[in-house]
């Protein structure tokens, strides 16, 4: 069986051409520009999106030939808001890194409504979540309610856009992983909530139908890519999910994390499960066999701090970063926590930044660019530590991916600040390969998935090194 998984990200859209071997028979990519009108504001043309999928879809297929099936892993929280009569966005389409809505959201919190919205979907008000952007778009987008009212307005996240585009407008649908992560989604009935809706000023009357992540969504239309009419969609799934998915990760015990501008751990639970400790309550999939809940944390700024310690050191890259800090054995106790677009996941501070601690007369470039990778590794290290106190065990290890996975002394360090294993897939499309891998099981395939390509087994860490960043973290914060 050959799918064709395409993951729709921020940065690119990839395609990958898959069999159950696990082969990648082809890839193709093309690259997405973002804009930022205004401070805090972050917005993509849907349209261009679109047109990113139908270029690697016939890259990949002029090449290779039609393929059995799609599946579709995607960027997840970004809105797309679009008329049914013409398939015609109305609007930029908002991304999840968006924060026009932050004053709506915190003064939904000031009035007390944020314990009800976490108990019906897992998430804290916050307007990274599609619920506050759709509110936003119906208030200020000239035509929407007018839209809203004569039944044509479509809302939906990325997957549902590309869905909707592939079937020429005959499938209106997102799946359950997307859904879980619009505010809008009661993770409880698995629906949208019309209550949550009438909350944040929204209506669930323009939202797609939610699905499992391995259902039969549409055919492709004729005209809709170079693909003949009749090839079926059988999978979508948030690209965090489907990373976790990839990994092979089907019950409780490892986390997932992805080493990228920002970072994403994600950890499977027996059931649903709220977070005490700062992460989100999270839908990992559904499938045949049932649905499978998760807690996520997400880190606003991960690897993206090797860069910037590179550039403030005038170093060419991370690589070279890493160069540098070998030439130390540690950071001679200088701490650096990377806020520098406020702190996400477990700490939630737009207001903290970034912070550097513990210089003296002594300290040398080598130790800053050590403590830029410690910082990443003890970012990871909060959420990781989070989820072990919201299960109430330990973890097993980590299974990580994404760029900066592949540099083996932060694997290291990680392994030894964590006190467990960590493997690396060393494959950037783990998200394609996830979805597609769920595309096959829908239908009694067993796709095979990477091997983690390394393992770092934990070594000795410095037990003063976890205080230090707590405390460095205590003065970011003040
Ligand atoms: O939550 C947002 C996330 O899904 C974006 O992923 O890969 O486009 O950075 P990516």
């Amino acid at each position: 069986m050959r799918v064709l998984a395409i993951d729709q990200g921020t940065t690119n859209t990839k395609a990958v051409l898959v069999d159950e071997s696990g082969a990648m028979l082809a890839r193709a990519s093309a690259a997405l520009t973002t804009a930022y009108p205004q401070p805090g504001w972050a917005e993509q043309s849907a349209g261009d999106i679109w047109a990113s999928v139908q270029a690697v879809i016939a890259r990949v297929a002029e090449a290779h030939g039609v393929p059995d099936a799609i599946a579709i892993a995607n960027q997840r929280e970004t809105l797309v808001i679009w008329d049914a009569a013409t398939s015609a966005p109305i609007c930029p389409a908002p991304i999840w890194q968006c924060r026009r809505t932050a004053e709506a959201c915190a003064r939904l919190i000031a009035a007390g409504h944020d314990a009800q919205v976490v108990e019906a979907t897992g998430l804290g008000i916050n307007p990274l979540f599609p619920a506050s952007k759709l509110a936003w778009v119906l208030e200020h987008v000239a035509g929407a309610r007018e839209l809203l009212a004569a039944r044509r307005l479509r809302a939906g996240t990325v997957d549902a856009w590309v869905l909707w585009n592939l079937t020429g407008g005959r499938a209106f649908a997102t799946d359950h992983s997307n859904a879980s992560r619009t505010q809008l989604f009661d993770t409880r009935a698995l629906s949208f909530s019309a209550d949550l809706a009438e909350l944040f000023g929204a209506d669930v009357r323009c939202l797609p139908e939610p699905r499992p992540s391995d259902s039969r969504f549409g055919e492709t239309a004729a005209g809709a890519t170079v693909l003949p009419a009749g090839v079926p969609i059988l999978a979508m799934m948030g690209d965090s999910h489907a990373a976790l998915y990839g990994h092979g990760v089907r019950a409780p015990g490892p986390v997932k994390a992805t080493y990228g501008t920002g970072s994403s751990l994600m950890t499977l639970t027996p059931g649903r499960r709220a977070s005490s400790n700062g992460l989100s309550g999270t839908i990992a999939w559904t499938d045949r066999k049932g649905t499978a809940h998760a807690l996520e944390g997400n880190i606003t700024v991960s690897a993206q701090a090797a860069a910037f310690m590179a550039r403030l050191l005038g170093v060419t890259d991370a690589a070279a970063l890493t160069e540098l800090a070998l030439t130390v054995p540690d950071s001679g106790g200088v701490s650096f926590v990377p806020a520098l677009a406020g702190l996400g996941a477990p700490h939630w501070d737009d207001a903290a930044t970034g912070t550097i601690t513990g210089m003296t007369h002594g300290t040398l470039p080598a130790h800053l660019a050590r403590a830029a990778l410690d910082g990443i590794a003890q970012q990871i290290a909060d959420v990781f530590e989070a989820m072990e106190r919201d299960v109430g065990h330990p973890l097993t290890g980590l299974r990580a991916d994404g760029g900066a996975s592949g540099n083996a002394v932060l694997m290291q360090m990680q392994a030894d600040l964590l006190g467990r294993p960590v493997e690396t897939a060393d494959v950037e499309e783990i998200g394609a390969l996830g979805v597609a891998a769920m595309a096959m099981a829908g239908q009694g395939v067993a796709m095979r998935l990477p091997e983690p390509s390394r393992a770092f087994r934990p070594g000795a860490a410095d037990p003063a090194a976890r205080a230090r960043w707590a405390a460095a973290l205590r003065r970011t914060r003040a």
